[in-house]
């Protein structure tokens, strides 16, 4: 089987070109090999490479800055959605579409199934809920909308990066106590992901983020004491809760964005581990 992994230099992206299994044969595309906005080259690519599934992790995912610059959020997250698509159909391809939990509004408070109504509350998630659309209505039976939240890793822009720097230059740093998600190693998800592209007899909305609750500020906390533990930070310096009202920022966020997952346990016969095992796991081997 060939994959075809956009978006390759992101954290999700970088993850599937490590955890490809032996068994597919992986092609992954940065940015510079295939702009998925592009629509003549992205058919002029599919057609030369003929991936059996392609998995797009490409996106336009800075949150706030999408509010000053929604065409942009929108020629990625929309209309690069429905060009994987188009040429997903044309050489009959399965798409594996990766999404958020900022489709929803955050105003539930029991975990978002895959059949809960969206009601995104910002431009990135009006973005990313009108490029699964795309993909749905073009691939009813051929793709996967895979959702996810709040992800990490070693590679790329994230809030554990963030946290590990803001940590060793202050003393004491501020972090909002009243959102609430599941922190997910993008590594983890990725081994998700090859998981569906082999199953070719799944199709529709799945949830996938690791196991467990927290706010930013717990995520932080973790952080610190992880980081502690490894060497990677002093041992002194504090973690303040304070809530969003402190903080000043372009794009509203959901307070709730907890995934239920368990649709995607039972198909792939999978449990996810809990989010600070994961944290731990990565920072261990920083
Ligand atoms: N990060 C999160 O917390 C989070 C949470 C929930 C869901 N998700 C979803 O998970 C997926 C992966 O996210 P991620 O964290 O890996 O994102 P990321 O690190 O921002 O990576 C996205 C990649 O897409 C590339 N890209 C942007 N525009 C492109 C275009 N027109 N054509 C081709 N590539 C393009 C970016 O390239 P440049 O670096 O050159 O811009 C970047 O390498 C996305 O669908 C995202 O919406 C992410």
């Amino acid at each position: 089987m060939k994959v075809l992994v956009t978006g390759s230099n992101g954290q999700l992206g970088w993850e599937l070109e490590r955890t490809r299994p032996e068994t597919i044969d992986g092609l992954f595309a940065d940015r510079n090999d295939l702009d998925i906005a592009d629509y003549e080259r992205v058919l002029e690519y599919t057609r030369k490479h003929r991936p059996d599934v392609i998995v797009n992790a490409a996106a336009y995912t800075a949150v706030d800055k999408a509010e000053e610059e929604p065409e942009k959020a929108f020629l990625v997250n929309e209309a690069g959605a429905r060009n994987i698509a188009l040429a997903a159909k044309e050489i009959g391809a399965r798409v594996i579409q990766i999404s958020t939990d900022f489709v929803f509004d955050g105003k539930k408070s029991t975990p978002y199934t895959p059949e809960d109504e969206p009601n995104p509350i910002n431009v990135y998630g009006k973005s990313k809920l009108a490029g699964e659309k795309a993909v749905l209505e073009l691939l009813p039976e051929q793709s996967i909308v895979l959702r996810t939240a709040w992800l990490y890793s070693s590679h790329g822009h994230n809030f554990v990066k963030t946290m590990l720097r803001l940590m060793k230059e202050k003393d004491e740093i501020k972090v909002v106590c009243d959102q609430i998600g599941t922190p997910t190693w993008a590594r983890g998800l990725a081994e998700v992901v090859w998981k569906f592209c082999k199953r070719g007899d799944l199709s529709g909305i799945y949830h996938w983020t690791d196991g467990g609750v927290a706010s930013w500020y717990d995520f932080a906390v973790a952080v610190k004491e992880f980081g502690s533990e490894f060497n990677l930070l002093p041992k002194d310096g504090f973690v303040l809760a304070v809530g969003s009202i402190d903080f000043i920022s372009l794009a509203n966020r959901p307070s709730f964005g907890l995934l239920d997952k368990s649709k995607t346990w039972l198909e792939l016969e999978i449990v996810p581990n809990h989010w600070r095992v994961q944290l731990r796991h990565l920072l261990g081997k920083w």
